[in-house]
């Protein structure tokens, strides 16, 4: 089983970025960890990170075929990145999505998610717990556990 771990714009800062709002942790301790949690559940994982829209897309269309899962954090595209939003419809694959913090606790315009109605579910405020969630989620929906 593969998994694919995305995430948008600016989230390569993480660590630096506005820590009591996301957290301590950089975006390579969180990929290691999610990439360790695979490592125990048998389950490959791939990590991707840019801040470039067609990058994204790029990525999701070149991996969908071979994967089994979507995990993404669209970053502030979670607002208004629509040819995201398509390629992860397209990609036909389960999608979990990600954010650090609660979407819903903050200003008015992230309250928005474009990418959500075509994902599985959400996962918001959590922190980066929320990606770990999340491959669990879709790792025992794969196999089929209740
Ligand atoms: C975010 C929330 C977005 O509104 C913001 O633009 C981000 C990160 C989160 O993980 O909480 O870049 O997706």
């Amino acid at each position: 089983m593969k998994i694919l771990v995305v995430n948008g714009p600016n989230l390569n800062m993480l660590g630096r970025r506005d820590k009591q709002i996301y957290g301590e942790k950089t975006l390579a301790e969180i990929d290691s960890l999610v990439k360790k949690q695979g490592e125990a559940l048998n389950v490959e994982v791939v990590t991707f990170q840019s801040n470039s829209e067609g990058a994204l897309v790029d990525f999701i269309q070149k991996q969908s075929d071979s994967a089994d899962g979507i995990i993404i954090n669209p970053g502030a595209l979670t607002h208004y990145g629509f040819s995201l939003r398509d390629a992860l419809a397209d990609s036909k694959l389960p999608v979990v999505e990600v954010h650090l913090s609660n979407i819903y606790a903050r200003e008015e315009w992230r309250a928005k998610s474009v990418t959500a109605p075509i994902a599985k579910g959400q996962i918001s405020g959590l922190g980066w717990r929320g990606y770990a969630a999340a491959l669990q989620v879709l790792v025992d929906e794969q196999r089929g556990e209740n």
